[in-house]
C-alpha cells in the first residue's frame, strides 16, 4: 500500500535521511575500496541503537551502483531495522527496472507527494537522465512540482531531488549538477511556500541558504567527496546521515551525523569515481 500522509508522533516533523548508498549484488561489492553494504549496514545500526525516532527516512538516490534487482533487495533488507517508511527517488546510478522489483515493499514507497502531518508537504522529484552523471528535470517533473505548490499554498513544502540544484563549488562535481537548475529555481520562486530542499550525489554536508530557501546536500553511507575540491578528491569524513525536524512554523531544524572518525576509509590513491 502507498503511504501518501504521514501522522508526526510529536509537535514537529521527525525525518532522516540517508544517502548514496551504491550497493552491489556481492556481499563483498565495493567503491574505491569502501565495502558499501558493510557502510550502509553500520550507518543503520548506528542509527538504531541511537535511540533516536523518527516519523519516516527519505533515500535521495544512487541506492544502487550495479543496477541488480538484488543490490535493491539489501536495501530494502537493510533498512528493516528501523521500521520506518521509506520515501526513495532515483539516482543517477539507480535502474528503474531493478529498483521497481523490490515493490511493493513493506517499508519503500515511491510516491511523488507525501503530505506531513498538518503544516508539511514533500514532493519528490526525479533528475535521473538515463546514462549520465547530471541531472534534468522534465517538463512534467515541473508541472508537478507547481501542481503541488499551487494545491496546497497553505502547506510549508520539502523537495527533495537526487542532484545538487546548487553549485558546490567544486569543479568536477558540479558538471554533474542539476542542469538547468534555473526553470527549477522558477518554479520556486513563483510559490511562497517551499521552505527546504535536500538532495544527495555531492557526497558531503552542505546547508545554504538560497533565494530564502535552505537547501542541503548530505554526507553518503559509503565514500565522502572533498568540500570546494576542483578536482576529483577523496575526504576522510565518516560516513554519515542527515535528521530534519520539520516545525509548524515553517522552520527546519537540522544535523548531520556520523560514524566514528576513521571508520570506512576509502583509497585515497583512487584517480576518479
Ligand atoms: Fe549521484
Amino acid at each position: 500500500m502507498k503511504v501518501t500522509s504521514i501522522s508526526p508522533a510529536q509537535d514537529s516533523i521527525k525525518l532522516l535521511q540517508i544517502t548514496d548508498t551504491h550497493l552491489f549484488e556481492p556481499l563483498d561489492g565495493s567503491l574505491l575500496s569502501v565495502k558499501t553494504l558493510d557502510s550502509f549496514h553500520a550507518v543503520v545500526a548506528a542509527i538504531a541503537e541511537s535511540g533516536a525516532s523518527y516519523d519516516a527516512m527519505l533515500a535521495t538516490g544512487d541506492i544502487s551502483q550495479d543496477h541488480t534487482a538484488v543490490s535493491y533487495q539489501h536495501f530494502e533488507q537493510g533498512i528493516s531495522p528501523l521500521a520506518l517508511p521509506c520515501y526513495w527517488l532515483p539516482g543517477n546510478h539507480d535502474f528503474k527496472p531493478s529498483m521497481h522489483s523490490v515493490l511493493p515493499s513493506s517499508q519503500i514507497q515511491q510516491v511523488e507527494h507525501v503530505l506531513l502531518g498538518d503544516h508539511w508537504q514533500m514532493v519528490l522529484l526525479d533528475s535521473q537522465v538515463v546514462g549520465v552523471p547530471h541531472g534534468f528535470l522534465s517538463d512534467d517533473q515541473l508541472s508537478m512540482l507547481d501542481e503541488k505548490l499551487t494545491q496546497n499554498p497553505d502547506r510549508h513544502t520539502l523537495v527533495l531531488l537526487h542532484h545538487h540544484p546548487l553549485l558546490v563549488g567544486s569543479r568536477w562535481l558540479d558538471q554533474h549538477s542539476l542542469k538547468e537548475a534555473e526553470s527549477f529555481w522558477n518554479v520556486v520562486e513563483k510559490h511562497s511556500n517551499v521552505k527546504a530542499v535536500v538532495c544527495g550525489h555531492v557526497h558531503q554536508d552542505m546547508n545554504e541558504m538560497h533565494r530564502g530557501v535552505q537547501v542541503m546536500a548530505t554526507p553518503s553511507t559509503c565514500v565522502q567527496f572533498k568540500p570546494k575540491s576542483d578536482d576529483f578528491a577523496l575526504d576522510t569524513q565518516s560516513p554519515g546521515w542527515r535528521e530534519l525536524d520539520l516545525h509548524n512554523d515553517g522552520s527546519v531544524s537540522t544535523q548531520v551525523k556520523r560514524l566514528a572518525s576513521g571508520s570506512f576509509q576509502p583509497d585515497f590513491n583512487s584517480a576518479g569515481y
